[in-house]
């Protein structure tokens, strides 16, 4: 069966399509390349053994996008991942955002709502929750008000989806709300390529271990946590891709039981900005040098999952621990500046 990965270049894309091609799936990918490179291709080939199709393409193209459809009509689902997804620069150029991660949104919509039987997983974050009042966090919680147009962009975009799938029946989709995505395939072969100052904070911190970086700054001590700075949900990127294909086939396999259904994806587990540290400084052997510094606007100071419907819904559970994915993450550093 042929699946469309739309921003397989990019980093969880293309652990996707790594696990969607171990499961026996066709894989034909559409990236813009606008935050991802063509090379990102030879490192799934280098992994799978196999070369998936790869099509250069702006999906902003509604003609492009309407023309691609009909040269692959075989396509039986559409994993959703192109999008932009800075959120200091959403709130920049919020139109940029509105037009790249909903007009395309649309489009892609509209195509399989043309079709009789379409499955489509989207992408979405944890981001849509804002703080939430209680942790874990359940998938009931409240959607709140969005911290920036980047996240409006995941609330519209569900909601859109939502009314979609009410009065097209033949449209299964599923929305994965993922937490803090990090670390790198065991292989080396493919990870995170932020372009320029990474604003996620742990590429930040295996680029100072790596030397790249003078300094990492901690935006905060003052927080009511633990110990002062913010905790997140940190989900191997390999754990996240699984969920993606376990979620794809749940659809293909017509054992939805709704035809729009939102999964959590991370740990179930908190950790603190502090404790990735010791993470890093504990799988690499190396101090990291970084100071606290006044807080980030926007950084809200909580969130973890609550995983029990991904475990006993959609049957998927994360296997891997904050210091494996650090480790995967700092063996793709040294990797990529060896
Ligand atoms: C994590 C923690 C920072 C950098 C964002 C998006 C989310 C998703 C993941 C796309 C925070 C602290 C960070 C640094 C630091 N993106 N930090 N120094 O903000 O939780 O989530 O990225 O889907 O939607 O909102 O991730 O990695 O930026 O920050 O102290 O140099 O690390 O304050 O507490 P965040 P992050």
């Amino acid at each position: 069966m042929k699946i469309l990965v739309t921003g397989g270049l990019g980093f969880i894309g293309s652990h996707t399509v790594v696990e969607l091609q171990n499961e026996g799936f066709d894989v034909v990918i559409i990236d813009d390349c606008s935050n991802s490179t063509e090379n990102v291709l030879d490192g799934i080939v280098a992994i799978t053994g196999k070369r998936p199709l790869f099509e250069k393409l702006d999906l902003k193209e509604k003609s492009k996008v309407e023309d691609f459809f009909k040269r692959h009509s075989d396509v039986v689902g559409v994993i959703h991942f192109a999008a932009s997804k800075a959120v200091g620069e959403s709130v920049e150029k919020p139109l940029l955002y509105y037009e790249n991660n909903i007009g395309t949104l649309v489009y892609l919509l509209k195509e399989l709502s043309q079709k009789n039987n379409a499955s489509f997983i989207f992408s979405s974050s944890c981001t849509v929750y804002g703080q939430a009042d209680q942790m874990p966090i359940t998938e009931d919680a409240p959607v709140k008000p969005a911290e920036s147009p980047y996240g409006n962009t995941k609330q519209m975009g569900e909601e859109i989806i939502a009314d979609t799938c009410k009065v097209t029946p033949g449209l299964n989709a599923i929305a994965l709300r993922y937490f803090n995505p990090m670390g790198a395939h065991p292989s080396t072969e493919i990870g995170e390529l932020p372009i320029g100052v990474p604003q996620n904070l742990v590429p930040f911190i295996t680029q100072t271990g790596a030397g790249l970086r003078e300094q990492l700054s901690v935006f905060g001590d003052d927080y009511p946590t633990e110990d002062g700075t913010c905790v997140r949900d940190y989900i191997y990127v390999v754990d996240l891709a699984k969920a993606h294909v376990i979620a794809l086939k749940r659809l293909l396999e017509n054992k939805n039981s709704d035809n729009y259904e939102v999964f959590n994806v991370g740990t179930g587990k908190g950790s603190s900005v502090l404790e990735v540290i010791q993470s890093f400084e504990k799988v690499s052997g190396k101090k990291l040098n970084y100071k606290i510094v006044d807080r980030r606007p926007g950084d809200i100071t909580t969130a973890y999952a609550d995983t029990t419907k991904a475990n006993e819904v959609l049957g998927w559970k994360s296997a891997y621990s904050l210091d494996e994915a650090m480790k995967s993450a700092w063996d793709w550093e040294q990797k990529i500046r060896s």
